[in-house]
């Protein structure tokens, strides 16, 4: 039992668990802009950098007859616009959906989803690479939640077969932390044969996956088969939120029964204006994907050269195996020193024996910065 609080003592258990995280070289520390190379944001294509889309932000917000600051409520109250609506029109089309609904963030996304659609006798399954927000909402959903072996076929169908209630199935297209594709085509069949409801985060895609960034559902034509899919705006888009795409009724459910979608404030206009100017950027930025998949192969050949071990990764996301919590911090130092901006990733985040260190590629990254980063660790 945690012991009783006592008078005066109100930061004394914060400070303990501050100080035993410490202790186990884990305390985690909110760090500035640091000038280093960036090997670690999720700005795959260079988009929150990019003048050309503030500009094109800033002549679409000049336009707007009706400006404010702030949305001033909840979409349910005085928060709502038609801009809004009109967005989420035109994102839904984009992606091939039915219908699509802006959250704040992806984090609010996933956990109102998971939250409020499964009910009580229901089943969650999720791969157990899945982000922590899908894992919140399952934590929030009356429904039971169980995990199955990262992209394993035969785990997964032997958890449908003992599933009670409607079976809801949870994948990323690409994953946050090892950076591999799922296998979605045969994860949809399977869903279809057990009859389960499949939500594909595409958080990691968005921007990147696809002939104009579509995400992987949509390049591989499996939009029809997916009950709702994920979307984030903060990563390859470069602004903020995120949108569930799926059947009209769907939406129409989440605006009723969303617990974080109901009682925030909305997006300001100034952050719907950066969306919509986003998505008018990156459908035709081929050379930047083009760009992005060449340097991925040369950071694979690179690795693989200097013998280091990496996680079987095609996408943009790539890590560089290294066990224990030292090894890893130190190696990411090393890279850091040479002025790499990289993290690594200890445990318990990953299992432990697998840390990490996790480089994100970028279209504006060059080839010798590429080579630089390898060079670096050897
Ligand atoms: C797979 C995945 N889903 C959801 C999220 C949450 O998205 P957001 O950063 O918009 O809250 C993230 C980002 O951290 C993510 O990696």
């Amino acid at each position: 039992m945690e012991t009783p609080l006592q008078a005066g003592t109100a930061n004394d258990f914060l400070l303990q668990a501050l100080n035993r995280r410490r202790e186990e070289g884990l305390l985690r520390n909110l760090q500035t802009e640091n000038g280093l190379i960036d090997f670690c944001s999720n700005d795959y294509l260079g988009l929150a950098r990019s003048e050309d889309l503030l500009c094109m932000a800033e002549k679409e917000w000049s336009q707007l007859l009706h400006k404010k600051s702030g949305s001033g409520g909840s979409r349910l109250l005085a928060g709502n616009t038609a801009y809004a609506e009109a967005l989420e029109k035109e994102i839904a089309q984009f992606h091939r959906a039915g219908s699509a609904l802006i959250f704040n963030s992806g984090y609010d996304a996933n956990v109102g989803l998971f939250s409020c659609v499964p009910r009580r006798n229901d089943t969650i399954l999720y791969d157990e690479l899945i982000h922590a927000s899908v894992r919140d909402g399952v934590r929030l959903s009356p429904a039971k939640g169980f995990n199955f072996r990262h992209n394993d076929m035969a785990h997964l169908e032997s958890r449908l077969q003992k599933a009670e209630g409607t079976c809801f199935v949870a994948v990323e297209s690409d994953y946050s932390m090892d950076g591999d594709y799922c296998p979605l085509k045969e994860i949809a069949e399977l869903c279809s044969r057990y009859k389960a409801l499949l939500i594909v985060d595409e958080a990691h895609a968005t921007g990147v996956t696809g002939e104009k960034g579509e995400g992987l559902s949509a390049a591989l034509g499996l939009e029809n088969e997916i009950f709702a899919r994920l979307h984030t705006f903060g990563k390859a888009l470069g602004c903020h939120g995120a949108a569930v795409l799926g059947s009209p009724a769907l939406r129409e459910y989440l605006v009723n029964f969303a617990r974080s979608f109901i009682y925030t404030t909305a997006l300001p206009l100034q952050s719907l204006v950066s969306i919509r100017c986003a998505y008018r950027f990156f459908p035709a930025m081929h050379q930047e994907r083009k760009k992005l998949a060449g340097l991925v192969d040369l950071f694979r050949s690179a690795s693989g050269e200097a013998e280091l071990e990496l996680t079987p990764s095609d996408g943009p996301i790539q890590c560089i195996l290294q066990s224990g919590n030292t090894r890893a911090r130190e190696l990411a130092g090393k890279a850091r020193e040479q002025g790499f901006d990289v993290r690594p990733i200890l445990s318990p985040t990953v299992p432990e024996g697998t840390e990490r260190i996790r480089v994100c590629l970028h279209a504006f990254n060059t080839p010798g910065e590429v080579s630089g980063l390898i060079d670096s660790f050897s």
